[in-house]
């Protein structure tokens, strides 16, 4: 007779990640059994359409087009939310909790909007909310940050947060290939989200980036306090300078905070020493580093997205979850590592160097004039060089600047962008050395 327990879980939608999830189940069976001494059985999925065709074969008969009919059944112990979007996917997190079930999401939209109200209401129903898939798909980030590293506080993390974006940047930057041409090659391989600005203007990095502030820093940073810039504006141009300065155009999600606990958190394409791990973090990969003040520096990198890596983390929280469910050594309650209140640094806070490039008039004086309007603004110069564009008539402009502020440089920008003969917008990208980087 066999009298081992066992635990259903209910998937909530079934597309790439729900039935990544399901299969490893199912394939793996036995082990869960070995490590939990329970079956776990994925018994029921809600899909948009019954009729589609998927890879993985189930019996049609656990395929619902109702996701509150899982939530609401009985039978079903565990709820696996990975529907997407915010407001259906937080009702139906919700209901979930009230009927006393644990969730595990890879929402991170839903997380950076109304985790706080979230995970309040999964403690008050005493349920689990875990959502280590959330960020940077199969890297243990969230586990490693809230567990591993809990010895540490944070002064900084930052990385690649966006397999996507960084998948397209790589493909300029070793053939050359244009943006345009990259993104159309990204969009067939399926890598972009339906709503392509998720990847391309920097939203699902800063998404990630605000759950990690929480965890590290114990604040809910909203999206619209971030400074978040995708990849549009990134040329073959940049590219290749910024591998004449040593250094890699990267976007990067960036977590800082300083001696007076003041965090800031962006987004944005930056130059990144090429010696850095994360600046040889190429393709589809996701690449994290943490600066803790006691470990020193930990850098993860691996997949971030995809059906496999982002399953696997979905089946990590189920195991964490069962093992709460049976008292056994669950993880611990508490969020996030930090017992100070922080608070938002303020721009004039946030340091850095900044990389600058011009279409100007090429014409005498135009260059003095640029760079007194920068001092002007207070901001000095680095580096400058000057190349012809094709015309003759106008020339690119590029420069570095030494430290300055993200207040400084902002009206910097907002002068030139007035200033006589400059032709475009000016592209701005942050220079970003963790060597040089010191709590303010
Ligand atoms: N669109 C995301 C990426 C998927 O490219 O990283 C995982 O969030």
């Amino acid at each position: 007779m066999n009298d081992v327990k066992t635990l259903r879980i209910g998937i909530l939608g079934f597309g790439t990640v729900g039935q990544g999830t399901w299969k490893h189940l199912i394939e793996n069976e036995k082990a869960w059994e070995l490590i939990l001494g329970v079956k776990l059985l994925p018994c029921r999925a809600s899909v948009k359409s019954l009729q589609k065709k998927r890879d993985l074969e189930i019996d049609p008969s656990a395929l619902t087009t109702d996701s509150y009919s899982i939530v609401d059944d009985p039978e079903i112990d565990i709820i696996c939310e990975l529907i997407g979007g915010v407001e259906e996917a937080r009702k139906i997190t919700l209901r979930a909790f009230q009927n006393g079930k644990p969730v595990i999401t890879a929402n991170k939209a839903l997380i950076c909007e109304h985790g706080d109200e979230l995970f309040k209401e999964a403690e008050r129903s005493g349920v689990r909310y875990a959502f280590e898939a959330s960020v940077a798909g199969g890297i243990p980030i969230i586990k490693v940050l809230r567990e591993s590293l809990v010895a540490n506080e944070f002064p900084l993390i930052y990385g690649i947060m966006n397999g996507t974006s960084n998948y397209i940047l790589t493909r300029m930057d070793k053939e050359d290939a244009s943006f345009d041409q990259v993104l159309g090659d990204a969009r067939e391989l399926g890598y972009v989200e339906a709503d392509e600005s998720l990847d391309l203007d920097g939203l699902d990095a800063a998404h990630k980036a605000v759950i990690l502030a929480y965890l590290a820093h114990g604040i809910w940073i909203d999206i619209r306090d971030a400074k978040v810039e995708g990849i549009r504006r990134i040329s073959n141009v940049d590219l290749q300078a910024a591998k004449d300065l040593g250094c890699k155009i990267k976007l990067i999600g960036v977590i800082r905070r300083n001696k007076d606990n003041l965090v800031s958190v962006g987004v944005y394409p930056a130059l990144v020493p090429s010696n850095e791990t994360i600046a040889q973090t190429d393709g589809v990969f996701n690449g994290i580093s943490l600066t803790g003040t006691v470990v020193g520096t930990v850098v993860l990198t691996g997949r971030g997205a995809g059906q496999d890596p982002t399953a696997g983390s979905v089946i990590s929280d189920i195991v964490d979850v069962v093992k709460d469910m049976l008292g056994e050594s669950p993880p611990p309650k508490l969020l996030h590592v930090t017992p100070d209140e922080c608070e938002l640094a303020p721009c004039k806070q946030i340091s850095g160097c900044f990389y600058l490039r011009l279409s100007v008039d090429d014409r005498p004086g135009q260059l003095a004039k640029v760079a007194e309007n920068l001092s002007e603004h207070g901001v000095s110069l680095a580096t400058v060089s000057q190349v012809p564009d094709d015309d003759s008539q106008s020339a690119s402009i590029i420069l570095t600047t030494h430290k300055t502020n993200e207040h400084s440089i902002d009206m910097a920008i907002q002068s030139l962008e007035e200033l006589e003969g400059v032709l475009e917008l000016p592209v701005l990208f942050r220079m970003f050395n963790p060597d040089e980087f010191e709590p303010q």
